[in-house]
């Protein structure tokens, strides 16, 4: 048995090489990162929306913006645009496009959104060849390990979602409480839109999204990442209604505004209060408002990357080592040189 697995993690490290990372890697940085830019462009065009962008929905995959008014003319329903993902740092490379369709401008209040859909997607983050073995190995295991009522997610959804995560996302703890109950769980679908506007997205067929569609108001915290093993535990929590707040695994503090708990340990808490709720797909899109948000503390945050851009960033500029543990859940980021 060991022999086998031994054979199947050599055949492994010959075909992926330095690219054999996990989907999701766990890394520390300033808010708001500047690691990567992210541009819209099309329709004339090209606009910096790496702090007013969103996913709405992973499948399909779907993103949402904040327009500006003056774009709302010119913008037209079924017209074609680009998401542009480029490193800041060394040559300024393009890592990753997204080819979207305008589906949707939604009007909230006095501000503008557009829903897009994505319709093709190349990362540039890794070779070619080493892509196409992702790809295959990526096919293989879903079928040795579909889940009955499991949702398969596309090529074109699974690639937009590595793209989507070249920018550097940060993790936050969310909190909801119902008198002495509540729920804490982990989230890394969501963004501003500009104008105290967010936007996040939770899996439709979880408990989380209707609780907090049912509740409407919630504490979103940023977290540092020497918490990121509690914080990935919290992921069962999607699965569960309101909870005793005694069981979960820290300290709570009340925030000043909307009085919802957010954790000890949190550094920024933004309290929001839900707009509306579409559904999308797989997950339903909610629309907020940021009532108030708040330092707790200062500190790196708790972020994540796809591990093809944790592959080229370990080959570029800083010297970082991305420490894997052999569960496959998740790596730990050591800057080692800087
Ligand atoms: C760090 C982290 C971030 C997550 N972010 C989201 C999110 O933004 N939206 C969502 O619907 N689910 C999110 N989840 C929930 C997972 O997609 C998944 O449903 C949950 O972890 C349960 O895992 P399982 O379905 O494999 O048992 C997140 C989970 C973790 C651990």
């Amino acid at each position: 048995m060991d022999v086998k697995r031994e054979i199947s993690r050599t055949l492994r490290k010959l075909i992926l090489g330095g690219t054999d990372l996990p989907q999701a890697c766990d890394i520390s940085l300033d808010h708001p990162q500047i690691e990567i830019s992210v541009r819209l462009l099309g329709m004339g065009l090209t606009r910096d929306v790496t702090n007013s962008h969103s996913v709405a929905c992973a499948v399909p995959f779907m993103f949402c913006i904040g327009l500006e008014r003056s774009e709302i003319n010119e913008l037209v329903t079924g017209r074609y645009f680009t998401l542009e993902f480029r490193e800041n740092r060394g040559r300024g490379n393009v890592l990753g496009i997204i080819k979207l369709k305008l589906q949707a401008i939604l009007p909230v209040e006095c501000h503008w959104i557009g829903l897009f859909r994505a319709v093709k997607c190349q990362n540039y983050c890794i070779p070619k060849y080493r892509l196409h073995a992702h790809r295959l190995l990526l096919r293989y295991n879903q079928c040795k390990g579909r889940r009955a009522g499991e949702l398969q997610v596309s090529t074109l959804d699974a690639q937009c979602n590595a793209v989507t995560f070249i920018c550097p996302r940060p993790v936050v703890l969310v909190c909801v409480v119902d008198g002495p109950r509540g729920n804490v769980f982990p989230m890394n679908l969501l963004g501003d839109l500009g104008g105290n506007y967010f936007a996040f997205a939770l899996n439709s067929e979880r408990q989380a999204a209707s609780l907090v569609e049912r509740l409407g108001r919630l504490t979103l915290s940023t977290v540092p990442l020497s918490k990121s093993l509690i914080v990935r535990e919290l992921g069962k929590n999607h699965y569960l209604d309101l909870i005793p707040l005694e069981e979960v695994p820290f300290a709570l503090q009340q925030s000043g505004g909307l009085d919802i708990p957010f954790p000890e340990f949190a550094i920024r808490i933004r309290e929001l209060q839900v707009l509306e709720v579409l559904p999308l797909g797989s997950h339903n899109f909610f629309l907020a408002k940021t009532v108030r948000e708040t330092i707790n503390m200062s500190g790196q945050e708790f972020h994540m990357i796809h591990g093809f851009y944790a592959a080229h960033r370990n080959l570029s500029g800083t010297k970082r080592e991305l420490i894997t543990d052999d569960s496959g859940s998740g790596a730990k980021e050591r800057v080692t040189d800087s």
